[in-house]
């Protein structure tokens, strides 16, 4: 009995997707990396953009063929994309061969939908779950180990679509993390640990006691052992001059910080409702920069939000320009169903967004040139 796993997105996802291989095979399926060849095929979604949704559609339905070829085949979606109401329904209309269509939140119980689906499709979406503390994962990211340290987020900028798929922020306990993290540095297969969250910033806030996520970072760097220690994503809003510090003078800390601008502009970044200015952003950098010098610094952009005019679209030009960045995310705007974004006025055209995230992208690889 053999599976297969489509991953799309994130990082989060291709974490998660760890935890599906490892309740395959547990109930007792091996991994297979042709799809013709698999008994159960799961595709793990993404809905950040619609690029990503395509994507995935076009290749579910390329899965008919195999279904009649082997009725007996399961095909199961999960994910971001599918923890929306219409996508979901839109699936089940739209692919009668797919079996189960799931959420976010009710992952864990997919070994018993697999079960469920020999009689019937399940479609079952929760609208939130508690917090997975204690699943177990199939780790193939090589000597990297990702840990999961959270999950939601409560920030709503009104492109995302992230609060919405994932809920509010929940954050795991302490114990937990670092009972994980000492199963995994007790491998001695691990260099690196990856924590993952959509805000690692606010970690802890809704801990009781509260835990900062600087002192996490402490916390791990206490267990014995040969790794290092990085992170993602941060948000400039709640970056503290302890973590730039941790990141400075801890030698477990990789010396490398993703950081998302999303935009050089004020008036964009005040309705994209990101909490910082150009200059308090630039602020961090500098002192980042002041105290980790080869700190190698990473970020996104979004170029064509709503009513973005070509001007405010060289600030944030401008500010890769100041930032250096080592490398940059530079995505097309793209309006998701349910944002505030999504609903308001002067929507900018496709060639305009295209136009900027070329001269974005140029503009990162004329800098690496320079750099060199
Ligand atoms: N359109 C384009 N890019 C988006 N991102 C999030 N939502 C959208 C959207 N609606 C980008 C942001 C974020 C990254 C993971 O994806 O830059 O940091
Ligand atoms: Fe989305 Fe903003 Fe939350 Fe990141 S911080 S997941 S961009 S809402």
């Amino acid at each position: 009995m053999l599976y297969h796993i489509v991953t799309f997105g994130c990082q989060m996802n291709v974490h998660e997707s760890e935890k599906i291989a490892f309740i395959l095979e547990n109930k007792g399926y091996s991994v297979t990396d042709k799809r013709e060849d698999a008994d159960v095929i799961v595709f793990n979604t993404c809905a950040i953009r619609e690029g990503a949704e395509d994507r995935f559609f076009g290749n579910v339905g390329a899965l008919k063929r195999l279904k009649k070829a082997n009725p007996n085949l399961i095909i199961a979606v999960c994910g971001c994309a599918t923890q929306k109401a219409d996508t979901a329904e839109y699936i089940k209309k739209t692919f009668p061969f797919v079996d189960i269509v799931i959420g976010t939140f009710n992952l864990a119980k997919l070994g018993d939908y697999i079960d469920q689906a020999k009689n019937k499709r399940v479609f079952e979406q929760w609208q939130e779950g508690d917090l997975d503390e204690t699943q177990s994962y199939l780790r193939t990211s090589g000597d990297n180990a990702w840990v999961n340290i959270m999950q939601g987020c409560n920030n709503f900028c009104t492109y995302c679509i992230v609060p919405y798929v994932r809920g509010r922020e929940k954050s795991r306990k302490p114990e937990n993390i670092l009972n994980e993290i000492r199963q995994i540095v007790k491998e001695g297969k691990y260099k690196k640990i990856t924590l993952l969250g959509q805000n690692v910033n606010s970690y802890g806030k809704d801990l009781c006691p509260q835990m900062t996520f600087t002192e996490l970072l402490q916390e791990i760097s206490k267990i014995d052992g040969d790794f290092q220690i990085t992170f993602m994503t941060s948000h400039p809003k709640d970056i503290t001059d302890e973590l730039i510090k941790e990141i400075a003078f801890n030698p477990k800390m990789i010396k490398s910080l993703h950081l998302p601008a999303q935009s050089g502009n004020n008036r964009i970044l005040k309705l994209m409702n990101r909490n910082y200015t150009r200059e308090k952003y630039l602020q961090i950098i500098e002192k980042v920069k002041a105290l980790v010098p080869n700190i190698v610094l990473t970020s996104d952009f979004i170029v064509g939000f709503p009513t973005e005019t070509e001007e405010e679209f060289l600030d944030t030009m401008d500010l890769v320009k100041q930032v250096k960045f080592s490398s940059i995310f530079a995505f097309m705007y793209s309006p998701r169903e349910g944002t505030v974004a999504a609903k308001m006025e002067g929507q900018v055209p496709d060639e305009v967004k295209h136009d900027r995230v070329n001269r974005l992208l140029k503009l990162e690889k004329q800098i690496q040139k320079e750099e060199k």
